[in-house]
């Protein structure tokens, strides 16, 4: 009879271990002197498996989690959905970025890329907490959920808030120094390539986080060429880019000139014509009050009247002047006149002295 038990019971732990074995293997990769876990889930098919890699304050997410969480569409693209989500175990509201299978480059490109971003961590960036990539080629990137919103919506609303200029000049700052990170913190620049104000989220205090950097490269040559084509429609795109490949400095900086002119004149940055693009390297509002010496006609007309108490009291024409010309520098039709993103900081530094 103890012996059949045993028996019975060996066996029975026996078939457990080999089933734990073939479904999940865990394995820890070293990365940097960061541990990444990896959960890998077999079905015994090579072809169908699911897994999680998480990154720093991403480490409490879990595949069912992220899965089952109740969300709400709040943004869409030809290459991806975004969505809003609460997530159960920890009760937290995340950023889930759902790229479609089709359009995502393939491999160890594509990884090489995730692992990246996923190290990125910057006050002023948004990070990446966790990737995910199910057995039908899904991906799901998870961020950090703002509820302020993006740049674009609080520049469109023309809040009180919009318009002060204390709170102009405290997001341009963080913009800039979220992009100095990407252009300079490593050996080689990471590209924004896609840098508008609809991809720069608030919280609360108004403080900005970039959005989307690098994301292009982990999109095939179609669809990030549509992407390169809509923030072209936008009016964001520098005039010399031709090919999404060919991003760079300069035409990122490009795009940052255009955020500080949309937050400097409270409009939005959009080409009515894009299709000339050749004359029109400005959005058409910008450039007729270029052409016309009607700087003026740029400025949200509350700022100047806003900054006569208290707390803005720094703030002179002479500021507002040096901002609207460094916001033009940034977007001159020459690439090699342009400031690298150290000298931009500089020069917004020094606009408070
Ligand atoms: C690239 O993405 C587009 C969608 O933007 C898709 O239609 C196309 O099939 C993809 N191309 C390749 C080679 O996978």
């Amino acid at each position: 009879m103890l012996k059949l038990v045993v028996g019975l019971a060996s066996t029975i732990l026996l078939i457990i271990l080999i089933l734990y074995f073939f479904f999940y293997r865990k394995r820890v990769l070293r990365n940097g002197g960061e541990d990444i876990e990896i959960m890998e889930k077999g079905h015994g098919d090579e072809e169908m498996i699911e897994n999680l890699v998480t990154f720093q304050d991403g480490e409490d997410l879990a595949i069912s989690d992220i899965l089952d969480a109740p969300g709400e569409v709040i943004g869409k693209s030809n290459y991806g959905t975004l969505y809003q989500a609460l997530l159960q175990r920890s009760n937290k509201l995340r950023l889930l970025r759902f790229l479609r299978p089709v359009c995502t480059t393939r491999g160890e490109e594509f990884d090489d890329v995730i692992q990246l971003l996923g190290c990125l961590r910057h006050p002023n960036l948004v990070s990446l907490l966790g990737f995910y990539a199910g057995p039908r080629g899904e991906k799901l990137l998870v961020h950090p959920f703002y509820r302020l919103g993006n740049l674009a919506e609080f520049i469109r609303d023309g809040s009180d808030e919009s318009h002060k200029w204390a709170i102009i000049y405290s997001i341009s700052i963080g913009i800039a120094k979220g992009l100095e990170h990407l252009h300079t913190g490593f050996l080689k620049p990471i590209i924004h390539g896609n840098l508008k104000s609809k991809n720069i989220l608030l919280d609360r205090k108004y403080q900005p986080y970039v959005s989307d950097f690098g994301l292009y490269l982990l999109l095939n040559a179609t669809a990030s060429q549509e992407m390169l084509e809509a923030s072209a429609a936008e009016g964001y795109k520098a005039p010399e880019l031709i090919k999404m490949k060919d991003a760079s400095e300069e035409t990122d900086i490009y795009s940052l000139g255009v955020i500080l002119l949309e937050l400097l004149s409270g409009k939005e940055a959009v080409n009515e014509n894009p299709t000339s693009d050749e004359d029109f390297y400005l959005p058409n509002f910008m450039r007729n009050a270029v052409l016309g010496h009607r700087i003026g006609d740029l400025f949200h007309p509350n700022i100047l009247l806003r900054d006569s108490n208290d707390d803005q009291s720094w703030v002179t024409e002479e500021c507002i002047l040096k901002f609207f010309q460094l916001a033009m520098a940034c977007c001159s039709p020459s690439p090699s006149l342009r400031p690298n993103i150290k000298q931009v900081l500089w020069k917004l530094e020094d606009i408070r002295k």
